[in-house]
């Protein structure tokens, strides 16, 4: 079984405290770096309430983990077997710092990009040297919550390279998946499917928000979560996928803008719970409490699918 026994963290936003907490658990000494202090500081929070669901979730845990935190990208990657970046979706940034990165870590190092969508043969592009050994590893958030990472080699990333990051990912008993390179790579742009077309269905006025959330959790969310979409034409039957979607396709969103019923919230600063209001209004304590719920519902949920695929 594939183990990196010490891994590097870069960048400890959103999503980087959840994966180190899952990377302890698999038994890796996983150092935690990030430019802001403050955002350090926070990330042990992160790490904290991470290892509190990892707890929750009885997930295994492999003797050796630990945890620490660096405020020096050059020692924290200065021993490491993988590093992780987890910085900013902007590419000149991530040149930059997979650049340093390379200058600092050993050469035999697996050097993986937690991008949700750069192309990682562009993330490579300026780094030919190392192109063989860069690879993303797309997790999907909350890390410590959702086993799916997606694998994406770029052009140059040698098939071992692959093979390794595939075998760790499994070791610790999350599910990987090899992609080629597209655009938003595969989770993203199925989600991005559905999303336009509930929202074209709502702004036509066909159905509330309301309405379409319960649809969807219900409706699809529920079902798809044990039976795949690919696996859903089989128990339909391919006839009737065929009879459907050959009058309903056409008739389906093509938009290719995002819809208004966004960007009319957006323009007046309506973004969600971070602001208290999107497209449904929250109070502070509302946040908290769905929050709570959101990740008790899914432990219990991920705990009655343990062993699918
Ligand atoms: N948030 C998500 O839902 C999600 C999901 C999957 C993948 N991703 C991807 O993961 C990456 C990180 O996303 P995030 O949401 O955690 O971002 P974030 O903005 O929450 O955190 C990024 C962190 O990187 C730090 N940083 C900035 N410049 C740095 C540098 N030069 N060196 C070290 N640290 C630096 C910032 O201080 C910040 O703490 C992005 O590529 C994003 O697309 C995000």
């Amino acid at each position: 079984m594939e183990t990196f026994k010490k891994v590097a963290i870069i960048g400890t936003g959103t999503m980087g405290p959840g994966m180190g907490a899952v990377l302890e658990r698999a038994g890796s000494k996983t150092l935690l770096y990030d430019i802001s202090a403050e955002a350090l500081e926070k990330a042990a929070v992160g790490v904290d309430m991470a290892r509190g669901v990892l707890d929750r979730l009885a997930a295994p845990s492999v003797e050796g983990g630990s945890i620490e935190f660096s405020t020096s990208l050059e020692a924290a990657v200065s021993d490491a077997d993988l590093v992780i970046e987890a910085i900013p979706e902007k590419i000149d940034l991530k040149h930059t710092v997979f650049s340093q990165i390379i200058a600092a870590a050993p050469e035999s190092a697996v050097l993986a990009s937690n991008t949700s969508g750069i192309p990682i043969t562009k993330i490579a592009a300026p780094l030919p040297d190392s192109a063989e050994r860069i690879i993303g590893m797309h997790w999907s958030n909350p890390p410590h919550l959702i086993p799916l990472i997606e694998i994406v080699p770029g052009d140059q990333t040698s098939p071992e390279i692959t093979d390794r990051l595939v075998e760790f990912v499994k070791s610790f008993g999350y599910s990987p998946v090899i992609e080629g390179e597209v655009p938003g790579f595969v989770e993203n742009r199925i989600l991005y499917a559905i999303l336009r077309e509930c929202l074209e269905l709502v702004e036509r006025g066909i159905i509330s928000h309301a309405d379409m959330d319960t649809c969807v959790k219900w409706g699809i969310g529920y079902k798809l979560a044990v039976i795949g979409p690919l696996e859903l034409i089989d128990m339909a039957g391919l006839d009737i996928y065929e009879n459907v979607g050959s009058y309903l396709n056409r008739d389906l969103s093509t938009a290719s803008e995002v819809s208004s019923f966004i960007t009319e919230r957006t323009k007046n600063g309506r973004l969600g719970l971070k602001s208290l209001g999107g497209i449904y209004d929250y109070t502070a304590e509302e946040v908290a409490a769905k929050g709570a719920e959101r990740a008790g519902k899914l432990i219990a949920v991920r705990k009655a699918l343990v062993g699918d695929s």
